[in-house]
């Protein structure tokens, strides 16, 4: 296969700014294609808390104060560029202080679509004034799906993209980026409104990811259980329609893990490392993350972990009518690491409030206590109202630590019910959205951990998994190398 040219877009990249598993997926994206050899870019803001990081960044020559309009707003970007952790893989970072220069990686701010619009745009016209022409412009989310329209419109005249194919990769469509129609001029569409979604710009709107479903020239989401669900009305958030549209474009492919990062045989970030031949060391991982948070337990209490943001996403209504049932009747411990809507973090300090010799509820960013509680917790917790691949249940896995999801999106796809007849399987899974469901399936998992045979076979079956990159790299591989006709 010959090497392919790559321009990754995306809003969020592990190590340099993260909120959740889309940063995980593009930075190990890029460094695999990188490692197969192709010619990969990655290009993201430069926000505050990259600028303020340890990263050695070097401007690049010519794409310094590179003046651009947006709409009616006038300013210049320019371009630093460092090496992505442990490849030869290169980010592209997008400086505009006015813009990027903001406490979080997302605002609601009113100028937050501009914020957007110029990575679209400085994402082409950087491969433009360095004379890069990508095979493939790979987008993320609604944050970069301007791009198919743009090579067509705005940067139609410049045959350098002739033969550029986009990808679309939908990680997450409960965030459409919907502006008031009022934003076309800002957006550099005044020209072209005809080709914009028609009935929703009548209706006064206009959407960043519709638009990309649009012009892509594929579309991928990251599970194949989620590439179905987003075709009906229940899943679909409104795009069902145009999704049922372009079926025959639309791929899922499950996230890899990135092994380099989330394993518990080279993890320096938890305090001792193990392997499925000798779990010692998890067992010291559970005692720290129990000591830390002052909840003595013997080895026959359970610890449950949660690390998650906290959004009606991840079903925590559901944890909201099990947990303190469980937690009443059963001898458990559980471990929270997690910050978002109010409401979820209100629960979870009143649970904590109650049960304070069984709760421990961390809420804020915090990477190496992430990792901990993977390997210190005996199962982990995703009861999610829909997810589109979902990374947690598959680090959890290689962390030995038995997962209990809801069957949706990439969680029906990455975990498989435990059968005691068989010994197969590796976690346990519940269907309908409803707390007794849940309930139902913590039971089905604490009658297995009093079994020690069976948990220990379980759990080996878990570390057993293989969700790498090597693998899952080469569907994008073969995706790009069919759109390219090669
Ligand atoms: P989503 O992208 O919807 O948030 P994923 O399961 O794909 O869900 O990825 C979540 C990622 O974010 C995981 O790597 C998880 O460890 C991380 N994460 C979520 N909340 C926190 C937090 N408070 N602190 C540290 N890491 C977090
Ligand atoms: C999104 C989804 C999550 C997925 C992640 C990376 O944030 O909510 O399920 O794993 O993107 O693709």
């Amino acid at each position: 296969m010959s090497a392919l040219k790559v321009c990754i877009v995306s809003s969020e990249a592990a190590p340099f700014a993260k909120t959740g598993g889309l940063a995980d997926v593009a930075a190990a994206l890029a460094r695999h294609l990188g490692k197969k050899g192709h010619d990969v870019r990655l290009v993201m803001p430069l926000y505050q808390r990259v600028q303020q990081g340890k990263w050695k960044l070097e401007p690049v020559p010519g794409l310094q104060d590179v003046p651009i309009t947006l709409g009616s707003k006038r300013t210049w970007f320019s371009v630093s560029t460092t090496e992505l952790p442990d490849s030869k893989t290169r980010v592209w970072f997008v400086r505009c202080p006015e813009l990027y220069d903001r406490e979080g990686i997302y605002t609601q701010d009113q100028d937050e679509h501009l914020r957007f619009v110029l990575l679209n745009r400085a994402a082409i016209e950087l491969c433009q004034w360095s004379k890069w022409a990508p095979d493939v412009f790979h987008v993320n989310d609604w944050h970069a799906s301007l791009i198919p329209l743009y090579l067509r419109t705005v940067y139609g005249w410049d045959r350098m993209f002739q033969s550029t194919k986009t990808v679309l990769t939908l990680h997450n469509i409960g965030y459409q980026g919907i502006v008031g129609a009022d934003k076309l001029h800002d957006l550099g569409f005044e020209h072209f409104a005809n080709l914009l979604h028609q009935e929703h710009l009548r209706e006064g709107k206009i959407g960043f990811l519709e638009t990309g479903l649009l012009y892509a020239t594929a579309v991928t989401t990251v599970s194949a259980t989620y590439a179905e669900e987003i075709q009906t009305p229940e899943l679909g958030m409104g795009l069902e329609g145009l999704l049922r549209a372009r079926r025959d474009a639309l791929v899922g492919i499950v996230n890899g893990v990135d092994y380099d990062v989330w394993d518990p045989r080279h993890d320096e970030l938890i305090p001792a490392r193990y392997s499925p031949k000798d779990l010692k060391g998890k067992r010291a991982c559970r005692a720290a993350l129990l000591a830390k948070y002052g909840l003595a337990a013997g080895p026959d209490a359970p610890v449950f972990g949660i690390v998650s943001r906290l959004t009606a996403q991840k079903g925590f209504e559901l944890a909201a009518e099990a947990l303190p049932v469980v937690l009443h009747r059963q001898d458990v411990r559980l471990v929270v690491l997690g910050s978002g809507e109010e409401r979820y973090q209100n629960f979870f300090t009143s649970l904590q409030r109650s049960f304070p010799d069984k709760v421990a509820y961390a809420t804020g960013y915090d990477e190496a206590l992430s990792h901990s509680i993977e390997a210190g917790a005996d199962l982990f917790l995703m009861p999610s109202r829909y997810e589109p691949c979902g990374l947690n249940q598959m680090y959890s896995l290689r962390y030995g630590t038995v997962p209990i999801v809801r069957r949706t999106g990439g969680l029906a796809d990455t975990v498989q019910e435990w059968n005691g007849r068989t010994g197969a399987g590796t976690g346990f899974l519940f269907d309908e959205f409803k707390g007794e469901a849940l309930l139902d399936a913590i039971a089905r998992a604490l009658g297995v951990w009093r079994d020690e045979q069976a948990w220990n076979r379980l759990v080996q079956n878990g570390m057993a998994q293989d969700f790498s990159w090597e693998k899952q790299v080469r569907q994008y591989e073969a995706l790009y190398e069919r759109l390219l006709g090669r």
